[in-house]
């Protein structure tokens, strides 16, 4: 330790992940105060009552005994082989299981797998808005982010011109996050297929974040990224903590797909890294193979009288009604990503905004900018919450949004 104490390293400084930064210090402060904060920044479904189906409980627990050692470093032959199924169902035939790794979560495997690609400035196109984590791993693997927009007026969709302007020839990599968080925008398949195309021409990594497929309302369609890519390397990634509300058990997989035989020096790479965490944590891997067959009942609770349909559906109108609120309808996950009118709300630091209305009102929410979006008029609500409490929340957002603007 030197005089002035320890400090982070550099390779931390462009790092930045506010949905767990500094507003959500002073909520815990707060809690620690006694006052009850009513939470709607983190989408953790077993904290709004969302229980994963019992019989996957009971699977894992009998077989926690055999959960004690390191397994395999690209994880248990079980649950590899469902998650090969579970592709082959999509659509995807040509899985094989030397494609699956599994992972400690997407977050994990995200990390892994930017960190085994990017050499120091090497680009990555990632979306704006975007899940921050994505930015965050490519900034610590010493790689640079750069944004591309999608399009509020677009239903979010994905400017493929914006895209195309941002390719360079240190682009290494695009991210693409479908169904979409924080938007809740489900990717027309010809805006996929021109993100396959331009990747392909320019050699680059597709990064498909497909977490929230499962997660689909009304007649919305999803299509997986690896039924498009051919011609270049596409890693599709997926886990157990939205559509099987098992965020805590820490458990996902990445699938590689496409042109594997020009990436084997990086899958080499891939190999070191999941070899040097020695092995994914066994028990929530023992979880996969019993969520992935059988009865699926994230499909209730996207339709009609599901929760997850209901909630969003109830949050949407509630939000939309108040003064000077606009919202893209979600056609997916659990989120909902207001624009909030810059003329009747000028709001001047959104991150200020979110705090002030957590120390008024015990709500917390988190801004439109700690998702790499470059205007202050966005807030990201989770709509996993009960009706009683989106109430909660909606009122004493309409209360704020008076007595202040
Ligand atoms: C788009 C997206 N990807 C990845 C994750 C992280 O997933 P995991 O719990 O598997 O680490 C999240 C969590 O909110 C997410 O929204």
């Amino acid at each position: 330790m030197n005089q002035n104490g320890f400090k982070k390293a550099h390779k931390l400084d462009d790092v930045c992940y506010d949905i767990r930064g500094p507003v959500l210090q002073v909520s815990d402060q707060l809690e620690r105060a006694g006052h009850k904060i009513h939470r709607f920044n983190i989408g953790n479904p077993a904290h709004f009552g969302f229980d994963a189906p019992e019989e996957i409980i009971l699977d894992v627990v009998r077989n926690l005994r055999n959960a004690q050692g390191y397994g395999d470093s690209k994880g248990l032959f079980s649950a590899r082989k469902a998650v090969m199924q579970t592709r082959q169902l999509d659509g995807l035939l040509d899985t094989e299981i030397d494609d699956i790794y599994m992972g400690n979560g997407v977050s994990e495997l995200i990390n892994l797998t930017t960190l085994a690609l990017l050499n120091k400035d090497d680009e990555v196109l990632v979306p704006s808005p975007d899940y921050p984590l994505w930015t965050a791993a490519v900034s610590l693997a010493g790689g640079k982010p750069i944004h591309y927009n999608c399009i509020e007026d677009d239903e979010w969709q994905p400017s493929i011109s914006d895209i195309e302007a941002k390719i360079s020839s240190k682009t290494k990599a695009i991210v693409v996050i479908n169904p979409n968080n924080p938007t809740g925008a489900v990717y027309a398949k010809q805006n996929l297929e021109q993100i396959a195309k331009l990747a392909e021409k320019h050699k680059l990594v597709v990064f498909a974040d497909e977490i929230y497929d499962r997660i689909l309302y009304k007649d919305a369609v999803h299509t997986p990224m690896a039924s498009l890519v051919k011609e270049t390397l596409c890693v599709s990634f997926n886990g157990l903590s939205k559509s099987y509300r098992l965020a805590g058990f820490r458990s996902a997989w990445l699938v590689l797909s496409g042109d594997k035989a020009s990436a084997s020096d990086y899958i080499e790479g891939l190999d070191m890294m999941v070899s040097m965490r020695l092995c994914a944590n066994m028990p929530g891997q023992y979880a996969v193979q019993t969520s992935l067959g059988g009865y699926q009942s994230i499909k209730d609770l996207v339709l009609p009288n599901g929760r997850l349909y209901e909630q969003i559906e109830y949050a949407y109108e509630r939000l939309t009604s108040i003064e000077g609120i606009t919202c893209v309808k979600p056609k997916g996950a659990i989120y909902l990503f207001p624009k909030l009118d810059p003329e009747r709300y000028p709001i001047k630091d959104d991150q200020e905004f979110i705090l002030e209305f957590l120390k008024q009102q015990n709500c917390l929410l988190v801004q439109g900018t700690g998702f790499n979006l470059k205007t202050n008029d966005h807030v990201r609500i989770v709509t996993l919450a009960r009706k009683d409490r989106l109430d909660i929340l909606f009122n004493r957002f309409e209360e704020f949004l008076q007595k202040n603007y």
